[in-house]
């Protein structure tokens, strides 16, 4: 069963920034799919969304770091509810430790999620998008992408990657109605930022200079830009949103 209402697909819909980006969106008028890697987070998570009135948001628990769980999972998406206009990639982890102590396994995991699942998700919508002749591809990229982190060569890595595909795919797409771009948030008020131990976190803060944690929601707001129509000269962008912490 589809609906008239352009299709939104928000990876990592029911984390941190996701959960905002959802939000956001579906108060633009979006039906958003909100990806999700953990069930029962994710069941108990809808049912918040539902008691707060957002009756036009829904879930998909494709596992995107698998090709062709991806590709099935988009598949359904275009099949309940119509091709995917609006793509945001926002799933993402942290395996934080230094270079010397960092096992392959939390290098791979983290490029595997954070990098590798960019390109299933763009490579499973793009043709869509192509015959529509429009669409927009969000990736949520980070500060620490741009400027490198202590303790994160592999997110460092992927979230700098992030950006390359950005400026590759929108050059591909530019005639096409197509825009793709990277947003790049700072230390976001989130459970990632949680699991920074106190001391670094704090000493973190200090090097911001607006003395604070950014918001979901001032993410979400500038993905909400992003993803409107009228933004569609912007592409192949970096849109900073870091407090003034990195200015690049
Ligand atoms: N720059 C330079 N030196 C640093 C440093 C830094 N930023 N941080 C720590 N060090 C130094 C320490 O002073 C210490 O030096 P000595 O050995 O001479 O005493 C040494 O490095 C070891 O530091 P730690 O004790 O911190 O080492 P650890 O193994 O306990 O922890 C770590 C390492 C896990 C990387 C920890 O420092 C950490 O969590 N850092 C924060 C990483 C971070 O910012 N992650 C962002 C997560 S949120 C996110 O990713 C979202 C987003 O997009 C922004």
């Amino acid at each position: 069963m589809t609906n008239s209402a352009p299709v939104a697909w928000v990876t990592g819909g029911t984390g941190g920034i996701g959960t905002a980006i959802c939000r956001g969106l579906a108060k633009a008028g979006y039906q958003v799919v909100a990806g999700y890697n953990n069930p029962d987070k994710a069941k108990n998570w809808l049912e918040t969304q539902r008691a707060d009135g957002y009756d036009n948001i829904a879930l998909s628990g494709a596992n995107l770091v698998d090709y062709e769980a991806c590709e099935a999972g988009a598949k359904e998406i275009r099949d309940t509810y119509g091709p995917v206009s609006v793509l945001v990639n926002c799933a993402g982890i942290t395996r934080d430790t230094t270079m010397k102590k960092m096992s392959p396994e939390q290098w791979h995991e983290v490029i595997d999620c954070n990098l590798n699942s960019v390109f299933n998700t763009c490579r499973c919508v793009i043709n869509d998008m192509l015959e529509e002749g429009y669409g927009r591809i969000i990736n949520i990229s980070s500060i620490n992408g741009r400027k490198g982190q202590f303790g994160q060569v592999n997110y460092s890595a992927a979230k700098a990657g992030m950006h390359g595909l950005t400026m590759a795919l929108a050059q591909e797409t530019a005639t096409k109605g197509i825009t793709v771009n990277t947003l790049s948030p700072g230390y976001i008020a989130t459970d990632m930022i949680m699991k920074i131990p106190e001391k670094v976190r704090e000493a973190i803060r200090e090097t911001i200079p607006v003395k604070r944690y950014g918001t979901p929601e001032e993410i979400a707001h500038a993905v909400v830009f992003l993803a409107d129509k009228q933004a569609g000269y912007i592409t192949g962008a970096n849109l900073d949103i870091n407090g003034g912490q990195f200015m690049g």
